[in-house]
């Protein structure tokens, strides 16, 4: 299956003759191997008479070799096909796994949002990626975390070109208020003491806009940047990225890195709407404290506010 997808990944044309001579199966079976691919990745493979087999358009796959070698942080598994690479880690820790490790795959067929939200994962096209970690001071360590899982995400985006992304309190990168990634913290354990925290990072890598099932504004590194994206390059990034970031949160917790923050906060000092259940507030956006807690100017006084069930919008917005 893996070598199929990969002898069309170029997005251009293959006979049947071409791809059975090179897997070494008849034309028939490559025509049952490429309805079954159809159906288990929701691709579409164009057929044309005298020409063969196509992709819509070319994919990044990921190499598992490649990512094996040279991600040297913890152990990755790479997998085709996944729940949630979240779940999986959940899974792999109650085998007995030690932390860390990371989980990514092609395509997840439950993957998780926040507030109970679906994140849509075609296959091939985006990063889904989870990374699970102990913590042995939980309540002190996971204060500002997802914000610092923020910064070394798009600290790697920049790296791949697009510098002008920005992030959005808690954990959002946008772009041009589209939405880039969303970063999604589950734990296990005891807050107070010994826990787990699984970081699930979702990027919008090589999405074509066709896609319809998204009900916010969204954005792709490939939309922006014009190019298709090598998803190799942007995982190993992201791995020395979080290895780096986490480092110094684990030395110095979030306060370390609050202005680097701050400075990449893409509504500082802008008029915004906190939505707290039925409850709007708004206030003009000061940044945050050193615990990660959103910081607003409200009636003149200074109010801070933890991420958890409440979200951000700019005020002259319609979208969060
Ligand atoms: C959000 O709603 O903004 C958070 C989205 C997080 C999505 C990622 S994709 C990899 C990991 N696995 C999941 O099921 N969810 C996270």
């Amino acid at each position: 299956m893996t070598s199929l997808i990969t002898l069309l990944a170029d997005g251009k044309f293959h006979s049947g003759e071409e791809l059975g001579n090179t897997l070494n199966i008849s034309r028939a079976a490559i025509w049952k191997r490429l309805k079954k691919l159809e159906n288990d990745t929701n691709l579409a493979i164009h057929s044309v008479r005298g020409k063969g087999y196509k992709l819509d358009s070319p994919l990044s796959l990921l190499d598992s070799e490649l990512l094996d070698q040279q991600i040297t942080q913890w152990p990755i598994t790479v997998l085709p096909n996944i729940s949630s690479t979240n779940t999986e880690c959940f899974r792999l820790l109650n085998t007995g796994m030690p932390a860390p490790l990371a989980v990514t795959a092609e395509q997840q067929t439950a993957g998780k949002g926040r507030r109970g939200r679906q994140w849509v994962s075609p296959y091939g096209q985006n990063l889904y990626y989870s990374l699970l970690i102990g913590l042995k001071n939980g309540s002190h360590q996971l204060e500002g975390l997802s914000l610092t899982i923020g910064l070394a995400v798009l600290k790697t985006i920049k790296k791949m070109g697009l510098i002008q992304a920005g992030l959005k309190w808690p954990n959002d990168l946008l772009f041009d208020n589209k939405k880039l990634c969303g970063i999604l913290l589950e734990l296990t354990g005891d807050p107070a003491d010994i826990c787990h925290v699984v970081i699930g990072i979702g990027i919008n890598v090589n999405m074509p806009q066709a896609i319809t099932e998204i009900n916010q504004p969204w954005t792709s590194l490939r939309q922006e940047l014009g190019t298709l994206i090598d998803r190799n390059k942007l995982l190993v990034e992201l791995n020395y990225s979080l290895s780096y970031y986490l480092k110094i949160h684990y030395q110095h917790g979030f306060k370390a890195l609050k202005e680097e923050w701050q400075e990449n906060n893409l509504w500082q000092h802008q008029i915004v709407n906190l939505l707290q259940g039925n409850q709007q507030i708004t206030g003009k956006m000061l940044g945050v404290d050193d615990t990660g807690a959103l910081k607003l100017l409200i009636n003149n006084e200074i109010q801070y506010f933890n991420a958890g069930e409440v979200s951000l919008r700019l005020a002259t917005s319609t979208h969060d």
